[in-house]
């Protein structure tokens, strides 16, 4: 199956020291676990320009910043949920 969506999540860092690996991890396991890893590219980016509000997350063309655990699932929900 094609892929649909491509996802980075900047691994610059001041995302970095702003806890993104716990995003990495949760992105991780909730495609896993919905079943979208067909459908997600996945990947690591560098530095956005945008390091005062990290961690961020691109999706599409659309940068979500700010992106900690708290909010994370409810990104993906809205975001994916036209892939599910
Ligand atoms: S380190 Fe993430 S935007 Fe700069």
């Amino acid at each position: 199956m094609a892929h649909e969506i491509e996802m980075q999540i900047c691994l610059g860092s001041s995302c970095f020291s702003r806890g993104n690996k716990d995003v990495v991890m949760f992105v991780r396991e909730y495609l896993k676990k919905n079943h979208l890893e067909d459908k997600v590219i996945f990947k690591g980016a560098r530095c956005m320009g945008l390091c005062n509000n990290g961690p961020n997350l691109k999706i599409g063309d659309v940068i979500t910043e700010g992106v900690n655990l708290s909010r994370i699932e409810g990104i993906l929900e809205k975001e994916l949920a036209k892939l599910k």
